[in-house]
């Protein structure tokens, strides 16, 4: 038995005398990824981890997935394998949401217009900001129907952290967009949906020339890429989808379909092995998802079995109480 399948069987073993549920994101490792009792993308992993009816969740991601459980299930316990943060959800706080509210109003946009979004990829402090100020998480499956939803409000939507998701979700919709630091006060004024200038720097790699290059090396190729793309490589794409709604579109493709897929690496590699492409030249892997290993998963389940938790997660009452509501709005408005 090689050392991977010694440990996998010892993590069986653990998990099966505990109360604990594996949870993983499509991004991590293939070993970890097939340990997993539940995988799926953000959505899917925060409702059905919540549900889930074990005392402990061992969360296999990055900081603000098991966060989500955390505050949408206070009575559970979380841990993470390692707790590695998204560089983009990281790239906003709570004072540089305040800042961008700040910048709404100098450009002339009421406090009480505003109405703002926020990916699920952002920390607790941030959601509960948002839930406070009358605001909704999404994710990149339901960031369409969460701002349709917000537009009947008829009021100005800041959308926070990334900048790529807001500026697609717009132009799929036909509303204006505006960067804040980037666009002028009057276009800010003007627009419909106002973003933050975050982003993720592992689907910055995916560009238009990759697209270029894939449909003039390979004419008929399909492009499936997630919305964290810049918008000039979502517009060409032959798809735009979460990472679940990526792996159902290439399931349902003949298999003699090539496709060129703009999303993280672990998730490409695992998809088909025939006529599958990663749609960018330089690997694009995700450093903080692929920091969880094997063994950290293995002494994380140790350490609860000796009474002695490690990496679990905490968040202070009244953030989970903001962010809650936040993260609620979400699943109300996707009813
Ligand atoms: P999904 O919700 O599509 O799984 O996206 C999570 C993510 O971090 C993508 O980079
Ligand atoms: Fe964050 Fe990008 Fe990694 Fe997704 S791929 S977890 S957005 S850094």
């Amino acid at each position: 038995m090689s050392s991977i399948e010694a440990l996998k069987k010892s993590i069986e073993e653990l998990k099966n005398e505990l109360s604990v549920t594996i949870v993983a994101h499509y991004y991590q490792k293939d070993e970890v990824y097939e340990i997993a009792d539940i995988t799926g993308d953000s959505l899917e992993l925060a409702k059905r981890a919540k549900e889930s009816d074990s005392e402990w969740v061992l969360f296999c991601g990055v900081g603000f997935m098991g966060q989500s459980v955390k505050i949408l299930a206070p009575q559970k316990r979380v841990a993470m394998p390692k707790i590695a943060c998204c560089a983009m959800a990281r790239m906003i706080d709570s004072t540089y949401f305040d800042e961008s509210v700040a910048a709404m109003v100098e450009a002339g946009i009421p406090k009480e217009d505003i109405l703002p979004i926020t990916y699920i990829n952002s920390g607790a402090e941030v959601k509960a900001k948002v839930g406070q100020m009358g605001g909704a998480v999404c994710t990149s499956s339901s960031a369409v129907s969460i701002i349709q939803k917000a537009m009947e409000s008829k009021k100005k939507i800041l959308f926070v952290p990334d900048r790529c998701l807001g500026q697609n979700v717009a132009r799929k919709m036909g509303l204006k967009s505006a960067v804040i630091g980037i666009d002028k006060p009057q276009e800010i004024a003007q627009a419909d949906i106002i973003c933050y200038n975050g982003f993720c720097s592992v689907h910055q790699l995916f560009t238009l020339k990759d697209v270029e290059f894939f449909r003039k090396k390979y004419p008929g190729i399909k492009i499936a890429v997630h919305p964290e793309c810049d918008p000039s490589v979502c517009e060409v794409a032959d798809f735009v989808g979460s990472t679940s709604q990526i792996i159902k579109y290439v399931q349902s493709l003949p298999l003699e379909q090539k496709v060129a897929v703009g999303t993280e690496y672990n998730l490409v590699h695992r998809l088909r092995s025939k006529n599958t492409y990663v749609l960018s030249s330089t690997k694009p892997e995700c450093p903080t998802m692929n920091e969880t290993t094997l063994e950290d998963v293995y002494n994380t389940l140790l350490e609860i079995q000796k009474g002695n938790p490690i990496n679990e997660i905490h968040v202070d009452e009244e953030t989970i109480h903001w962010a809650k509501v936040a993260l609620e709005r979400m699943f109300a408005y996707l009813e």
